[in-house]
């Protein structure tokens, strides 16, 4: 008798009574939190729960910010060495560790993602930027980026909702050890952890406007862009918006970093462990709900092993949890707005139409908040919009190939060039293959790993710049190419 067996994993809810969330916030400005005087809600993406409402930052609050920055940077942070620097760095990374379970709670509550997620990546990863920022702060001149490395001055600093506290740290952390004040604006939808960091540095008592931090829409966004008191943008965002800043500052002296859209390829030769890349593809897009700008959501695979990889896709799929973001159990949570469900909807849609075969797996999706199933869809040509545009979803695009030219073609043929997988047993086609890829990080048999040490940026319409590693650190000195 064949005997049918299935797990039920008993809900193993992180506790909500871990953070204490204000009914409202105003804007970190000049080392005090100061009242805002337009307000716009923040809502848990998962239940659509009403949780706090932000301040939308105007033009004066956008002055007082720079203004604020500009003082710490001329009276305090310029004067101070980079040892003592490095010291706060330190504190902010420690403090940050100590607060972690804070910090992963409000990420889950207003991101979406699950807290297995925001509590073994997003934070820990946040915190590590900070110690390997710290490390620099006091040895910047046998980084080989000159004998005088200088701070641009004040940094306006603009971060997406994908991965809220995480994109602070990559922002904030090499800034501060380069010896620059900082002007941020977190993403609309995701205030709360950059509030909650705004709390830190008064923590670490770091000196009263070098960190200053601004909530608020696009709108608030372009005014830090085109303000005169800012010598330096970092953006990370949609494409659409890095073009409408790389034009806005091109008549300035503002020096500007940019990290935009992907459509990474993921290319399984017919000689890869298969069960190995079939959790390395569910890895590179499933992971953050497809929220992820070098996701691997083209999944470029050989023919001869096409079927069976495709297969073994849909068994793991099947089994993807997806729910409560804050149930420990959770693999996929909620898309983090309405707007970007309705984008992958549209995407999607796209997809049927023009004809590419769509798989969902099978699950139960919530009532309230907004959700998508794992889908691929398969049948698709590089025509298709799915091929083309980033869904940033958890939706996967499956094109195939018959020689290793034909992937690598296929896997360049994007405006787009931010990262690539590789999956083969051989090094030498490994070797090979990531020499021929036109984009900024390639991962070989593994998917979407990051270190604070690593560079990570890309190719055309990926962006300008690399963050993180040395690279990173020299986007924030004066007069170095970061190329
Ligand atoms: P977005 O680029 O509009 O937003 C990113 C940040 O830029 C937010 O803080 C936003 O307030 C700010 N912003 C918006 N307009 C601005 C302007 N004119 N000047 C200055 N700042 C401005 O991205 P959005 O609308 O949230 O997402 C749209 C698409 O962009 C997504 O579907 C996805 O494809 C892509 N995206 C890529 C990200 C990445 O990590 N590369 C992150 C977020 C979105
Ligand atoms: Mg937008």
């Amino acid at each position: 008798m064949e005997e049918k067996l299935s797990f039920e994993y008993a809900p193993a809810p992180e506790s909500r009574a871990l953070v204490t969330i204000k009914p409202k916030y105003g804007h970190f400005i000049g080392g005090k939190f100061v009242a805002g005087s337009k307000h716009f809600p923040t809502i848990n993406p998962a239940t659509e729960e009403v949780l706090s409402q932000i301040s939308l930052a105007g033009k004066a609050d956008v002055d007082a910010a720079v203004k604020a920055a500009r003082k710490a940077y001329t009276t305090t942070w310029s004067k101070m060495s980079g040892k003592e620097r490095g010291k706060y760095l330190f504190r902010i990374a420690r403090i940050m560790q100590e607060r972690s379970r804070e910090f992963a709670v409000l990420e889950t509550l207003d991101n979406g993602k699950p807290i297995r997620e925001s509590r073994d990546v997003d934070v820990p990863l946040a915190a590590a930027h900070f110690f390997y920022h710290a490390g620099w702060a006091d040895k910047l001149e046998y980084a080989g980026l000159g004998t005088t490395p200088k701070a641009h001055g004040v940094a306006g600093q603009i971060i997406p909702w994908n991965f809220p506290l995480l994109m602070l740290a990559w922002k904030v952390a090499p800034a501060l050890a380069a010896g620059n004040t900082v002007v941020l604006k977190p993403a609309e939808t995701t205030s709360l952890t950059a509030l909650l960091f705004a709390e830190v540095c008064h923590q670490a008592e770091l000196p009263a406007g070098v960190v200053n931090i601004v909530t608020g829409d696009g709108s608030t966004g372009a005014l830090i862009v085109n303000h005169p008191g800012i010598d330096k943008i970092a953006f990370t965002g949609s494409t659409e918006v890095g073009k409408i800043i790389a034009r806005a500052v091109a008549t300035t002296n503002k020096s500007v970093t940019l990290e935009l859209g992907g459509k990474a390829a993921n290319i399984i030769f017919e000689d890869a462990a298969i069960d190995e890349s079939v959790e390395g593809i569910v890895n590179g897009i499933f992971f953050n709900q497809g929220h992820v700008c070098c996701a691997g959501s083209r999944l470029i695979l050989q023919e001869s092993i096409a079927d069976e990889v495709i297969e073994k896709l849909k068994n793991r799929m099947a089994k993807i949890r997806v729910g409560d973001p804050m149930d420990k159990n959770t693999d996929l949570g909620a898309i983090n707005s309405k707007e970007q469900l309705l984008k992958i909807r549209e995407l999607t849609a796209a997809g049927d139409s023009e004809g590419a075969e769509r798989w969902s797996a099978p699950c139960d999706l919530p009532g309230k908040g907004f959700w998508f199933a794992p889908t691929i869809f398969t049948g698709v040509t590089q025509a298709h919009r799915i091929a083309r545009e980033e869904i940033f979803g958890p939706v996967l695009s499956v094109l195939t190939f018959r020689t290793p030219q034909e992937a690598i073609d296929k896997a360049n043929n994007t405006p787009f060039g931010l990262s690539a997988g590789i999956w083969s047993e051989k090094g030498s086609k490994v070797l090979w293959a990531s020499q021929q890829l036109r984009a900024g990080v390639i991962w070989a048999n593994t998917f979407n790993k990051f270190d604070p040490t690593s560079p990570f940026g890309g190719y055309k319409e990926s962006g300008w710049g690399r963050e993180g590693g040395r690279h990173g650190l020299s986007a924030y000195l004066k007069g170095v190419s970061h190329e």
